[in-house]
């Protein structure tokens, strides 16, 4: 049985929290954070604390709190001897000052209110001690079939990746529905394309899958496309991307 706490009540937190009270082996000793009224969303699960001078003892502390407050938290942890890791695909594992310390950083786009298959989730865990990233890896094993080990080097590169293919892809979603509805058409037009484009990439590589006229290099298209916009920051990115695109074919040449 391993005991954990979790520090911190956003997004993470509350999916984490609903995961591991459903895992086999695992008690959830105590959520602590700053906010009362966050903290009540977690009272049916485990204890709950303000009080950050007052964290139980446990075999592992999960913060997940934002990136730029993981070391004031960790501050807290100091005198623990359980594992202390963070679960942020981007702050360092040593930003932690404790000897026992460690990542558990679930990748994927957590959001509250939307529920999410934890089996398929990639955790990418680091520890200092090799017990300890045995132990975050049993522990991550309850929650998903897709267990790894991976270094702050690679984690930082893996994030930075998910950016491309996550919150940049996600912000044209926003600009396509943006062109959609200047013509009073619903964005729901687009939502079978994008289905099949990001299942496509499940099963052939992203150079395989690319279509469209920055492809074909049909400069006719892609001209009358520019006239169309207005927007100097759309314009700038329907240049840059198609510029990109073109680059790709140019080099299988
Ligand atoms: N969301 C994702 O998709 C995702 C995916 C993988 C990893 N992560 C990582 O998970 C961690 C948490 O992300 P999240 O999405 O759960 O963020 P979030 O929903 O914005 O929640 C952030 C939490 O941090 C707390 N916090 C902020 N500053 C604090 C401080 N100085 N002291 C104590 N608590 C503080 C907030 O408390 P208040 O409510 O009081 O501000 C809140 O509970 C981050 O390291 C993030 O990189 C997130």
């Amino acid at each position: 049985m391993l005991s954990i706490v979790i520090l911190g009540t956003g997004n993470i937190a509350k999916h984490l929290v609903g995961a591991l009270s459903k895992a086999k082996e695992v008690r959830l000793a105590q959520v602590v954070g700053r906010n009362q009224e966050q903290l009540l969303w977690f009272s049916g699960f485990a204890p709950i604390s303000t009080d950050f001078g007052a964290i139980m003892d446990a075999d592992v502390y999960l913060i997940a709190v934002k990136d730029d407050a993981i070391v004031e938290v960790s501050k807290h942890l100091s005198d623990k001897k359980g594992i202390v890791a963070h679960t942020s695909g981007a702050a360092e594992m040593d930003s932690l000052p404790m000897e026992n310390r460690g990542v558990f950083y679930p990748l994927q786009s957590f959001t509250e209110g939307r529920p999410l298959d934890f089996k398929s989730i990639p955790f990418c865990i680091e520890a200092h001690r090799k017990q300890s990233a045995e132990i975050l890896k049993a522990l991550a094993s309850r929650l998903s079939d897709n267990v790894y080990d991976i270094d702050s080097q690679q984690r930082k590169k893996l994030h930075l990746a998910a950016m491309f293919v996550s919150n940049f892809s996600n912000y044209l979603y926003g600009v396509g529905e943006k062109l959609c509805l200047e013509e009073g058409l619903p964005f729901d037009l687009l939502k079978p394309l994008i289905r099949e484009t990001a299942e496509k990439v499940q099963v052939m590589p992203p150079k395989e899958a690319q279509t469209g006229p920055a492809r074909r290099g049909d400069q006719k298209t892609m001209q009358a496309h520019l006239s169309l916009l207005k927007d100097e920051k759309q314009i700038e990115l329907y240049k840059l991307f198609s510029e990109a695109i073109k680059k790709v074919y140019e080099e299988k040449l």
